[in-house]
């Protein structure tokens, strides 16, 4: 028999899937991978309807022309530097094709990413033949915070890259405008390119978070997603808004994955998105999410544990001392994600979890509810 190619061999279920997978199979609560309860607007869906059956044909690679206009509009963007892909996991995957690989006769380029990690950064570098490089995130009581002298000290000659997301999945940190501000003179004394996974740019609780791309237009590419916009994981709408007189090289290396993405569910987004603007969609969105936080925070807090709460994001981060991700799903019928699924080089803050809080009230009450049974459960079986 052959032999799958190595890449392939090591390729393995992610802990998302896995999570995913064992909620169904214990009939667990899913508070695990990020995929909202709530159905997507009735706007998007409504779109989406009248689309099927009158754009059902290929788009150009780079998108189409409709959603290049409507993204760049949003954004603050020509509509010419969009490129249009299959999800941030896509654009993401089309910017480590793009943007650092190998180099032949030496060694690799690096790209620098912060740890936590969200899963797809590290084997997207390493399939495009790039080194990934991760600065681990500080935690204290206080929460999460950036270790800017560790990235700075990061920074070698094969650096090509670095790879931010803010609001930070799983942390839930918002990097303040003066963070940016460093890691763009970082980037400017480097010649540094720069990637910003902003796809929960409308998803925060303070103020309005700082696009990278504001302050270094020059270098960044900003990914975003319909998907976790407008409630729609599965649609697989994403896009890059690349620096000026780029887009048309990076959709050259896109249109070698998927081509183009799904042609009516485009357009269905172009037509959402300024609507979603108009009517306060987003503002309803944090308004909503943001109690369901602060039902979450309080909740886990009441039962002991030491909880980060995110300013952005619809996860938030805990530590208590009785809960382990496996048991919690098996035992006790509440899926969530360990923290060790975020890092890749550095040893996880011991009992580190992912709470979702994009799942529906009843299910957030429900998940509370088991895990207080777990703690009268532990506590008779310790006794
Ligand atoms: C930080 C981050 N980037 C990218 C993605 C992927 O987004 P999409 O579903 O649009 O591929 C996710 C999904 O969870 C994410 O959390």
């Amino acid at each position: 028999m052959p032999q799958l190619q190595r890449r392939a061999q090591s390729s393995a279920e992610s802990v998302f899937a896995r999570m995913s997978r064992l909620a169904a199979q214990y009939g667990a609560v899913n508070l695990g991978q990020g995929f909202p309860s709530d159905t997507p607007p009735a706007f998007l869906l409504e779109a989406a309807r009248r689309s099927i059956g009158t754009l059902d044909q290929y788009s150009p690679p780079a998108g189409l022309p409709s959603l290049r206009e409507a993204i760049g509009a949003d954004l603050g963007v020509d509509g010419a530097d969009i490129v249009v892909t299959s999800g941030a996991t896509e654009a993401l995957n089309v910017l480590a094709l793009s943007l650092y690989g190998p180099n032949e006769g030496s060694l690799p380029d690096q790209v620098l990413m912060l740890e936590p990690v969200f899963d797809v950064y590290v084997p997207q570098a390493r399939l495009a033949g790039a080194e990934p490089v991760t600065v681990p995130m500080n935690l204290d009581a206080a929460g999460w915070s950036l270790d800017m002298a560790a990235l700075r000290s990061a920074v070698t000659e094969r650096t090509r890259a670095i790879l931010l997301n803010s609001p930070f999945n799983p942390t839930g940190t918002v990097f303040s405008r003066s963070e940016l501000q460093e890691i763009v003179a970082l980037a400017r004394s480097n010649d540094l390119w720069l990637i910003s996974d902003e796809v929960y740019d409308e998803l925060y609780f303070g103020e309005r978070p700082t696009s990278l791309r504001e302050l270094a237009p020059e270098r960044t590419f900003t990914v975003g997603s319909a998907g976790k916009r407008l409630e729609a994981t599965g649609w697989r709408v994403g896009w890059i808004a690349c620096p000026t007189g780029l887009a048309s090289q990076i959709a050259g290396i896109r249109q070698q994955g998927s081509f183009c993405t799904p042609v009516p569910l485009q357009a269905a987004v172009a037509a959402a998105l300024p609507i979603a603007r108009a009517e306060g969609f987003y503002e309803r969105l944090r308004a909503e999410y943001g109690e369901r936080k602060n039902m979450l925070v309080g909740g886990l807090r009441e039962l002991g544990a030491g909880v980060y709460e995110p300013s952005g994001t619809y996860f938030l981060t805990a530590q208590h001392p009785a809960w382990q991700a496996e048991t919690l799903v098996q035992t006790h019928g509440v899926a969530v994600i360990p923290g060790q699924a975020f890092y890749a080089f550095h040893a996880p803050p011991a009992g580190l979890l992912r709470f979702a809080f994009c799942k529906s009230r009843a299910e957030i009450e429900r998940a509370l509810g088991q895990l207080a049974t777990s703690q009268t459960t532990d506590s008779h079986e310790v006794v």
